[in-house]
């Protein structure tokens, strides 16, 4: 599949039929996550793949419900998490991401924005669900949910946080194709409010 044409026709997928979803398939998309680009190239990212199903269970437990102005509802991926074959966690190993290199250097951080550890670990993140697409598997980014029970559950070490995490499988359903702003929406010419 073409760049631009996976990067348009990836959706949100919430609904997974139970075909197996293979270790070298698993495989391919990791290593695209892998080959993200990171700040200084600190590839701060870990990657932790879930296949035991009491595991999962225990991970979809985090999901939190999701305030909406009139009511509360059951994060929509919920259900997903429990029955699809793998789920993908994207961790990030903390203060080295956005940190000046080298002795004396880590954990002091060069810019005003700090730890980096989120856009990087997005990078990685992008990476892997287009080359999950690209591969016909379906893939919905989840990051409504409880981080440190995660991190709990998945034994993450201290040093390190839970980011995202999201389901692998064989779509069941076609994903509905939310609208995006117009480019003249989101793009400034030169110089904001000329
Ligand atoms: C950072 C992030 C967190 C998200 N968290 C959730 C979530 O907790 N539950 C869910 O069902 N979808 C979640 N999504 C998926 C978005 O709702 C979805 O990407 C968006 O509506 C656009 O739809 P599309 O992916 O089909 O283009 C998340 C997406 C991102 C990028």
């Amino acid at each position: 599949m073409e760049l631009f044409e996976a990067i348009k026709s990836r959706r949100s997928i919430r609904r997974y039929t139970s075909d197996p979803v293979d270790d070298k398939k698993v495989e391919a998309i990791l290593e695209a996550g892998r080959w993200a680009p990171s700040w200084a190239n600190t590839q701060c990212w870990r990657f932790i793949v879930i296949r035991d199903p009491e595991i999962k269970a225990k991970v979809a437990d985090t999901l939190t419900k999701i305030k909406l102005p009139d009511k509360v509802v059951d994060n929509p991926g919920a259900a997903s998490i429990k029955t699809v074959p793998v789920v993908i966690v994207v961790c990030a190993e903390i203060g080295k991401s956005g940190s000046k290199p080298g002795p004396g250097g880590g954990g002091e951080y060069v810019t005003d924005k700090g730890d980096w550890f989120m856009f990087d670990t997005a990078l990685a993140v992008q990476n892997m669900v287009l080359a999950a697409h690209t591969l016909g598997l379906g893939t919905v980014i989840i990051g409504a949910f409880d981080a440190v029970q995660a991190e709990k559950v998945l034994g993450v070490p201290e040093g390190y946080r839970v980011v995202i995490l999201f389901p692998v499988g064989v779509p069941a359903q076609e994903g509905k194709t939310p609208p995006r702003k117009e480019l003249s929406e989101i793009t400034v010419r030169d110089r904001w409010g000329k």
